[in-house]
């Protein structure tokens, strides 16, 4: 019998291919973005020819939907961070093919009432896959905007009935030098560990993504399983993931770990606190038809666009000091 892993969602829901084309293209072609009219806002500035003058175009309310451009597939799977596979942007996509996806387990623990070991097909059994089109911003400057496929995460987390003390959920991926050549150098202290707050994770716009483009997720994307938080800086979203952990203390992650002065917690994208050796201001977007080498700057905007979904679970909160 055929494992329904859920980037496999009914054909009717997936973007088509060919929707995925950059919306430049489809101005080139005299067309409003069919993108743009998923997202329920192609408004009279997107018709053909009003490019120049057009207002940006807007996220569905949910944010769910980014209207920007969409980064190519061959970007999206070529110019990657994961270090268990080495640490140039072009080792992930050349190495990860001995990494092994299946079969694949969750290990649930902690502070709930319903821990162990899940085979995948258990782990996401019954939680209904959607569509996600999210800029991920990385720390490092340089930005992409990718449809995912996935189950949001709160709802996953509901079932294992975390208990009162369960404050925070923490994710490990694999760290198996066997199948991961980085993972034999400490470029990090393996394996790679990240943390949301209960709030952060249970927020609607947190992503567990399985696919991305209508696929399975490619392995230099974190197959079978990964983390999307998109209004955080990109080392949040874990790759890989083999075990969650409910928390009752801030869990330990690995960027923090490494250098606590560069990387907190927290790690909301925040164009007013500077990475201590460089501006957060603006980003290269990696989207469209344009090369990498010379993608547009644009303005970095706070929660990476998501300040009405997210700002709210930090108010009071001194954003520089718990960056
Ligand atoms: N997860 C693991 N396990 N190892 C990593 O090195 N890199 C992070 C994040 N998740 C990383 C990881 C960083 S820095 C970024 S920017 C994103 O993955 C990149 O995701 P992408 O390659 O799918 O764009």
């Amino acid at each position: 019998m055929k494992t329904r892993i859920p980037h496999d969602i009914p054909e009717s829901q997936v973007t088509p291919e060919a929707v995925y084309r950059s919306r430049r293209e489809w101005m080139k072609l005299g067309l409003a973005s069919p993108l743009l009219a998923l997202a329920g806002c192609a408004d009279a500035e997107d018709a053909p020819g009003a490019a120049s003058a057009a207002p940006a175009a807007r996220d569905s309310a949910d944010g769910f939907r980014a209207a920007d451009e969409l980064t190519r597939v061959q970007d999206a799977t070529s110019y990657n961070n994961f270090y268990e596979f080495g640490t140039g942007k072009v080792d992930p996509s050349k190495n990860a093919h001995s990494l092994r996806t299946s079969p694949w387990s969750v290990v649930v623990g902690g502070e709930a009432e319903l821990t162990g070991t899940f085979p995948l097909e258990d782990f996401l059994k019954g939680q209904p896959v959607q569509e996600r089109i999210y800029r991920l911003r990385c720390v490092e400057g340089w930005s992409m905007v990718i449809p995912w496929q996935g189950v949001p995460l709160g709802a996953l987390l509901s079932r294992f009935k975390p208990t009162s003390k369960a404050k925070y959920v923490a994710f490990t991926t694999l760290a198996d030098p066997d199948q991961m050549p980085g993972v034999r150098y400490p470029a990090l202290d393996w394996p790679y560990r990240e943390g949301l707050r209960m709030d952060e994770a249970m927020n609607p716009l947190t992503l567990l993504a399985t696919g991305m483009y209508g696929k399975p997720l490619p392995n230099q994307n974190g197959a079978p399983l990964r983390l999307v938080v998109p209004w955080k800086y990109g080392f949040k979203s874990i790759k890989s993931i083999v075990r969650i952990d409910f928390t009752e203390q801030m869990p330990l992650t690995s960027w923090n770990q490494s250098q606590p002065s560069e990387y907190g917690f927290y790690s909301n994208v925040n164009p007013d606190v500077d990475h201590p050796r460089w501006s957060q201001r603006s980003e290269r977007r990696i989207a469209g038809t344009a090369s990498k080498l010379f993608a547009e700057r644009i303005p970095t905007l706070p929660f990476n666009g998501y300040a009405d979904q997210v700002a709210a679970m930090y108010k009071g909160m001194d954003l520089a000091k718990w960056f």
